[in-house]
């Protein structure tokens, strides 16, 4: 690939701020300073660095954000906050989206990547990748509850919706790990058990839980060690 390319890619800026970097002679590669920006290079074995500094070649990223009530799980909108506003500029790599959404007044756990293979095989239905959800609830009579979420319950509109995992945590409050999406799903099984959802945090997605150290509307890359977790989860179940 080219090295202006390398370096948009890894850094998040514009070709021309690539090749104004390369004629300013702050680009090495493989220890020989770079002065064509055509330069070939092979991103996985060239060793190039800027101002001295080694850059790890990054065509994707993976962002885990604590998403707050209010904004948008989507990447753009014309009157209201997204997700995606959130990013500073620097992190608003292109082609950016968000990996499983959360409704407006959901919080928590909000996976966002360029990387859209990945995303796919995170979210396809045969890959049961579970979702836990944190859920304040407006009554406290949870009788019958871990019974009818293992059976599966049966919404309004007939889908029963695979077995589920209730957790009482104290009063009104539970923890639910559901393995599909279906729109407003928690929202909705809650309802046909007479219930009402009060607030709801997604507080992980498969292994990996939401880092407690993200305050609402942070955000941070995700580790390498919890990108390998996602890519268990995906290749687990491909068997
Ligand atoms: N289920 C819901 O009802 N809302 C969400 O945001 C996520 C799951």
């Amino acid at each position: 690939m080219r090295i202006d390319k390398y370096i948009c890619d890894t850094i998040n800026i514009t070709r021309t701020q690539a090749r104004r970097l390369i004629s300013a002679g702050k680009v090495l590669a493989d220890n020989v300073r770079v002065v064509s920006s055509a330069l070939q290079i092979d991103e996985n074995t060239s060793i190039v660095q800027l101002d001295g500094k080694i850059l790890k070649y990054t065509k994707y990223i993976y962002i885990m954000m604590n998403k707050p009530k209010g904004v948008l799980s989507a990447t753009m909108d014309r009157h209201t906050k997204t997700a995606l506003d959130l990013l500073a500029q620097k992190d608003r790599y292109s082609d950016l989206f968000i990996a499983g959404r959360l409704d407006k007044d959901s919080t928590g756990f909000l996976l966002i990547t360029n990387d859209g293979q990945f995303a796919h095989c995170l979210l396809a239905p045969k890959k049961h990748v579970a979702k836990t959800y944190e859920v304040t609830l407006a009554h406290d009579n949870f009788e019958g509850y871990k019974q009818a979420f293992e059976i599966g319950i049966k919404l309004e509109d007939g889908y029963v919706c695979k077995p589920a995992i209730f957790e009482a945590v104290s009063e009104c409050k539970c923890l639910l790990k559901i393995s599909e999406g279906k729109f407003h799903q928690i929202k909705r099984m809650f309802k046909t058990l007479g219930n009402e959802v009060i607030e709801l945090k997604r507080v992980s997605i498969g292994k990996v839980d939401l880092d407690p150290q993200l305050k609402e509307g942070e955000y941070r890359r995700l580790t390498d060690e919890e990108y390998e977790l996602f890519l268990n989860e995906i290749n687990k179940n491909n068997s």
